[in-house]
């Protein structure tokens, strides 16, 4: 694990303009649009507004990659080295990298080193090593008949991201894309484009043909629509809100792509009188305050056995007021600001409503600072399952204690959520772990550990966190089509 201990200066900021067709171009229309740093509330840099008429070139660019030239006839083999080369050079760049993404997120750029570039990286490497191991299957039919299946590339993917966890979400969308022979148009969040951008620098750098990723930045409703809605795209990944997703769904009807989902939660994170309650309560700060609260997967929902209710708010709560919040390129920072201003907004109104609803404000409830979209850690108690911050997904410092008694009543208000995307289970007694994973309607639970990620664990929701699996062997099924090929003997 890399240790930091320079200070990070700011990075230099390369590459603004559409990348189509193995071309860095300005938007058609000319327009821009500004990026900010959430610490100082300051333009970073002007990058080009794509519209409806650049992803039309970029789904050109990507169909004719997909069809003719290189990339439809290259090994697969071919295809996981281009995908570990560009693994290399993102390693090389790891510094440069994490600095640029503290600087358009507002993430600690320890973090940034620590977690976001080694699971970047890591994903790369999984999916480059899958390349060469797609195969089909042969099938005993009925009659004199050779009959096997082939697993193909879906074809031309159009990948749209949030601002979470910007280059890691394209780790997600482009190693099983690329393993699997698709080429792609991606659309990363408006908020934070420049990663991205940097990342198809250095896929060009590592050989990948022109045409096979397109980088298209904008905003949701005019870039993104574009894609979502271009018959000549034959899949769609998404990541972000449950609502976006449903207009999504609607806006692709017709074409009748493919669309995988991945989306919000409100995470039930459930400790019991017999955990380890240092290790839980370290574990439920990490599980909602990593990365200012800003995770699909965040624990938000903490049940906590009344037995140990006290000690546990105590032991959070002054994990909090040690927190260090401060410059995000400052590796000494443990949280950094919120992304934007509408998310700072959400969150602070959010925390009214906590107030008025009658939670009780332990720690934090206050911007930080005067400059930069800050929110102070905040711990609510005496949470009530029908209190807003009990319900909806704040995306932000904001933890709620629920406490609980009976363990068949824990479950049923751990699941009426409309979400489903994580849980977590802090017990000593391996029997009632291993129950409350199986009656826990989420794609993930983590039984005395939180935020363990790796490329090879599916990851994605039931209910509304979700539609199908990234990472692991069934993130890479989700680009491939299935062709039954039978043959008379
Ligand atoms: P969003 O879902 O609107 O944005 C995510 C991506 O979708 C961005 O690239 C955006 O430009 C694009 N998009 C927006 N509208 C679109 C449309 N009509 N067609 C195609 N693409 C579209 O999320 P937003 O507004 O950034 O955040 C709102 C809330 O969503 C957050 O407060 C949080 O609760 C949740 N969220 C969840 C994430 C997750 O990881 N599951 C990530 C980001 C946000
Ligand atoms: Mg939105």
């Amino acid at each position: 694990m890399a240790t930091l201990t320079k200070p990070y200066s700011k990075p230099e900021v390369r590459q603004t303009q559409c990348f189509i067709d193995g071309q860095w171009v300005p938007a058609r229309s000319g327009k821009t649009f500004e990026t900010i740093n959430p610490a100082t509330e300051e333009v970073i840099a002007q990058v080009a507004e794509g519209d409806q008429e650049d992803v039309d070139q970029a789904v050109r660019a990507a169909r004719k990659a997909f069809e003719q030239g290189e990339w439809s006839r290259m090994d697969a083999r071919d295809r996981g080295r281009l995908l570990y080369r560009l693994a290399d050079l993102i390693e090389d760049e790891a510094d440069e990298l994490a600095a640029l993404e503290s600087l358009d997120n507002g993430k600690p750029v320890r973090d940034a080193r620590t977690a976001d570039l080694p699971l970047t990286i890591d994903c790369l490497r999984y999916y480059a090593g899958f390349a060469d191991k797609i195969h089909g299957q042969t099938l005993p039919i009925r009659g004199n008949y050779f009959s096997y299946t082939r697993r193909e590339p879906v074809g031309v993917v159009g990948q749209i991201i949030p601002w979470n966890f910007p280059m890691l979400m394209v780790a997600w969308k482009w190693g099983p894309a690329l393993a699997a022979g698709c080429t792609i148009v991606m659309k990363p969040a408006e908020q934070t484009p420049l990663t991205c951008l940097r990342m198809a620098r250095l896929a060009q750098k590592a050989g990948f043909p022109d045409g096979v990723i397109n980088v298209v930045p904008g905003f949701g409703p005019t870039a993104g629509a574009a894609i979502v809605r271009h018959p000549d795209v034959d899949k769609l990944a998404f990541t972000g809100e449950h609502l976006t997703a449903q207009t999504i769904m609607r806006e692709a009807a017709p074409t009748l792509k493919r669309m995988t989902f991945e989306l919000g939660g409100k995470s039930p994170n459930i400790i019991f009188d017999d955990a380890d309650l240092e290790a839980a309560a370290k574990g439920a700060h990490f599980g909602l305050y990593f990365n200012q609260g800003q995770c699909c997967c965040a624990g938000s929902r903490v049940f906590v056995h009344e037995r140990i209710h006290d000690e546990f708010v105590e032991r959070v709560a002054e994990m909090n007021k040690a927190r260090r919040l401060g410059d995000p390129l400052d590796p000494e920072t443990e949280q950094g600001p919120q992304v934007d201003q509408a998310q700072f907004d959400k969150i602070m109104k959010y925390i009214e409503l906590g107030r008025s609803e009658g939670a009780e404000c332990v720690t934090g409830g206050e911007r930080f600072g005067d400059r930069g979209y800050y929110v102070q850690p905040t711990l609510f108690d005496n949470v009530r399952d029908d209190m807003a911050i009990a319900k909806d997904e704040i995306f932000g410092p904001v933890m709620s204690v629920l406490t609980f008694r009976d363990t068949d009543e824990l479950v049923q208000r751990a699941n009426k959520t409309i979400y489903g995307l994580a849980a977590a289970v802090w017990t000593r007694d391996i029997a009632r772990a291993h129950d409350l994973a199986r009656r826990i309607r989420a794609g993930t639970v983590w039984l005395n550990c939180y935020n363990v990620f790796d490329a090879a664990a599916p990851f994605g929701g039931f209910k509304m966190s979700g539609v199908g699996r990234e990472l692991g062997e069934e993130g890479l099924r989700a680009y491939t089509e299935s062709k039954t090929v039978t043959v008379q003997l």
